[in-house]
């Protein structure tokens, strides 16, 4: 098989750099995403002008900054606006009895920002009328995809879901060369923290959360992890904050410190 492509990959070149990845990510890449590894990583190869994996495994190894390269090739960033939007529909309504001045919201596994950026669209208004201010945390493990979302520079098509008066309200369109895309408008920017934080690992916050969004980030962890995230995730939410997680995340329901209260929706109940 290997004989075909431009460099040779093996199994082992492959375990060598998912392990390292895991170590750091606790990403778990089954055995399928050799393929995925080989045609990322050979781009990384070609532009440092490498000519064989086992090369690059040492460099992954030795050379921090393409370290930081690899992790970001491997990782997978697929996101859209409104993706899941009975998450952002709970929200809306969340807000309308809403009783502080700020609200505190975390986008953890942001990706290219598509998620905190909805949470904004679907509240901004309302909480601008309530004179609430809005404080969203966006952070993501992956340098490249966290640049992306501060550009909040995306295809015109991405955000066809929206009505004209939310386009112009959020959205400046591309004109000339940027024909074609948007950037999103300081209004929307502005209430946004993007901060590079590993979930994998423990990490220190200065503030609590009344909202946490971390959607199809912990399918990609062991059943372990996944828990003590969701633990942590309970420290830094205030009292009856809610937990939004992907369509294929659950947390279990005997964990009587969550109630269920929609799919894939938790409110962290203070019993346990
Ligand atoms: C599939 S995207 C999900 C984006 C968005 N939450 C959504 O649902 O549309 C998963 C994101 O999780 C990030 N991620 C993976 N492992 C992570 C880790 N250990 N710490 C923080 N983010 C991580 C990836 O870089 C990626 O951007």
């Amino acid at each position: 098989m290997s004989t075909q492509r431009e460099f040779e990959f093996t199994f082992a070149h492959f375990d060598a750099l998912r392990k390292q990845a895991h170590n750091y990510s606790g990403i778990n890449f089954t055995d399928d995403k050799l393929e995925m590894f080989y045609a990322r990583l050979a781009k990384r190869l070609r532009k440092l002008g490498i000519t064989s994996f086992s090369e690059y495994v040492k460099r992954v190894k030795q050379d921090q900054a393409e370290f930081s390269e690899f992790v970001n090739a491997v990782t997978t960033n697929i996101t859209a606006f409104e993706r899941e939007p009975h998450h952002f529909a709970h929200l809306k309504e969340q807000m309308k009895t809403f009783k502080k001045s700020t609200v505190n919201i975390w986008s953890a596994g942001c990706s290219t920002g598509q998620e905190p950026y909805t949470i904004l669209v679907n509240i901004l208004p309302f909480c601008r009328q309530k004179r609430i201010e809005v404080k969203v945390l966006a952070s993501d493990l992956d340098t490249d995809v966290l640049s992306k979302a501060q550009a909040g520079i995306y295809k015109v098509k991405d955000v066809e879901m929206y009505g004209q008066a939310v386009k112009k309200q959020f959205f400046r369109k591309g004109i000339g060369p940027k024909e074609g895309f948007c950037m999103v408008k300081p209004v929307l920017s502005e209430c946004i923290e993007f901060r590079q934080l590993n979930l994998f690992y423990p990490w220190k916050l200065d503030r609590k959360f009344d909202f946490i969004f971390c959607r199809n980030v912990l399918i990609y962890f062991e059943q372990k992890k996944k828990l003590e995230i969701i633990d942590r995730f309970a420290s830094n939410l205030v009292p009856n904050g809610i937990l939004f997680l992907g369509h294929s995340e659950l947390i279990p329901r005997d964990d009587p410190r969550w109630k269920n209260i929609g799919t894939n929706m938790y409110q962290l109940t203070g019993a346990g």
